[in-house]
């Protein structure tokens, strides 16, 4: 069998070393991939937009199941398209991506379905939005309606900075159409968490769950990044609020959306506010969460393919997830100025003395080798991921793999999974 991911980030190279796994798949393709991807697939230099060249290669080499990680593919169709050619692809099609490359779309479904979410307003005038922003006074969250590559939304704790916010997104136009509509919604605090599900648009089955850290300053300071650490299981994702999550919100996003005649298959990410005990929805992704899945992916006992396989049969329900008991934490490394514009073609070293380490796999994400030697090629790096007895234990070998990791400028978060270490895991252990 031959695999054909496309993407070549840290949750790419989770998939493909997963993959790798399975005795039957003979080949794995990756577009573009990475240094770390070609040590296991062959990687073909082809963008992620290029929805047309992905579906020549995968025609060309004969490829039986193509996986898509970013959400830019299959915001331009590439699902559509491969199915219109007879070409096995997991992932939603075009129409149910919206929930996450239209947050005004998501909002109306969430609304409609009543899906718990912070109240908000859509607005497609800056002069009114602006008046709507000195008339609340509190604070407030503001959201391009379009894709922004994950810069999308500005937390103003004062009204000043959401009038900046509005002028930027919705006047100077920074992330172009995607800024036509916004979105302005009520601030919620509490406690965020990951959580990621198959669905074959009939049954939804959860993965284990996860934390991110999404900011690029230990203690959840500094700007929005990609993620720069993960971990797995979160403690706040007690089997009740598992349950919770299930009935209030990935059961009606995917009934909702069946209303609409769309039906949904793939990875549905829910990113959650936990307020007083009770789950509010942030926002839906249409796809697997990075870093997320380079924690997760280590504790999936069960085959990546077998249960990809089911999503495309409309078969789900036969599956169940086994996951190992251990605990995993993903600390991701960063080049200087990362999250904005970064450096890059700096030499990486330390990696086989970083693998060495026990219940250690190093995921890269933006690495290129050149000449023998391994360069940084983008703003997050590598992905280092430990399986631990306890979160404990595995944030403590995820960061003496670190230790042995340099290149010029790299920087990454101390705390990861800190959060987990002061609540105590529910005793059920819930996946
Ligand atoms: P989103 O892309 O909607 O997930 O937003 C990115 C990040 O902004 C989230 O992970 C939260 O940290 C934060 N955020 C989004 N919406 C809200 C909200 N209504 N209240 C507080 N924080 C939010
Ligand atoms: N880690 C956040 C995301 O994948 O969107």
């Amino acid at each position: 069998m031959k695999i054909l991911i496309v993407g070549g980030g840290g949750r790419e190279h989770a998939l493909a070393w997963k993959i790798h796994q399975n005795r039957e798949v003979s080949a794995i393709y990756a577009a573009p991939g990475n240094a770390g991807i070609a040590e296991i697939a062959e990687c073909i230099p082809l963008q992620v937009s290029d929805i047309a060249g992905l579906s020549r290669l995968a025609r060309e080499k004969g490829i039986d199941l193509t996986i898509v990680g970013p959400e830019l593919p299959l915001s331009l169709g590439i699902v559509d398209e491969f199915e219109a050619q007879g070409l096995a692809v997991f992932g939603p099609c075009r129409e149910a991506v919206a929930i996450e490359s239209s947050k005004v779309f998501a909002k109306r479904l969430m609304k409609e379905n009543n899906i718990p979410t912070a109240s908000y307003e859509v607005f497609s005038d800056p002069q009114k939005a602006k008046e709507y922003v000195r008339h609340i006074g509190r604070p407030l969250v503001i959201k391009a309606d379009g894709l922004a590559a994950g810069k999308g939304v500005v937390i103003c704790q004062q009204p000043e900075e959401a009038l900046k916010a509005i002028e930027l997104i919705m006047v100077k136009q920074v992330f172009g159409q995607a800024g036509k509509q916004i979105i302005i919604e009520e601030y919620l605090s509490g406690e965020e968490a990951s959580f990621l599900a198959f669905t074959d648009g009939q049954s939804i089955i959860p993965l284990a769950s996860s934390q991110d850290h999404k900011t690029v300053y230990d203690g959840d300071r500094g700007p929005n990044t990609g993620g720069m650490g993960a971990y797995s299981p979160a403690p706040v994702i007690s089997e009740q609020m598992q349950q919770k999550i299930m009935t209030k919100i990935m059961a009606p996003a995917i009934e909702g959306l069946a209303r609409l005649g769309i039906t949904y298959r793939g990875v549905l990410y829910a990113g959650l506010m936990i307020q007083d005990n009770e789950p509010m929805l942030l926002e839906f992704n249409a796809r697997f969460g990075d870093p997320e899945t380079q924690t997760i992916i280590r504790r999936l006992e069960t085959d990546l393919v077998l249960v990809i396989q089911k999503v495309l049969q409309t078969r789900l329900h036969e599956v169940r997830l086994d996951w190992r008991q251990e605990a995993s934490t993903c600390v991701v490394l960063a080049s200087a100025g990362y999250p904005d514009s970064y450096q890059s073609g700096k030499e990486i070293i330390g990696l086989e003395e970083a693998a060495r380490v026990d219940g250690v796999v190093l995921f890269h994400a933006g690495t290129t080798r050149q000449e023998g030697r391994l360069l940084t090629s983008g703003g997050r790096v590598l992905g280092v991921s430990a399986l631990g007895e306890t979160i404990a234990e595995s944030i403590s070998r995820a960061y003496a793999a670190v230790a042995k990791i340099s290149f010029e400028g790299m920087h990454y978060r101390k705390d990861i999974g800190q959060r987990a270490l002061s609540r105590s895991l529910p005793k059920s252990r819930a996946a």
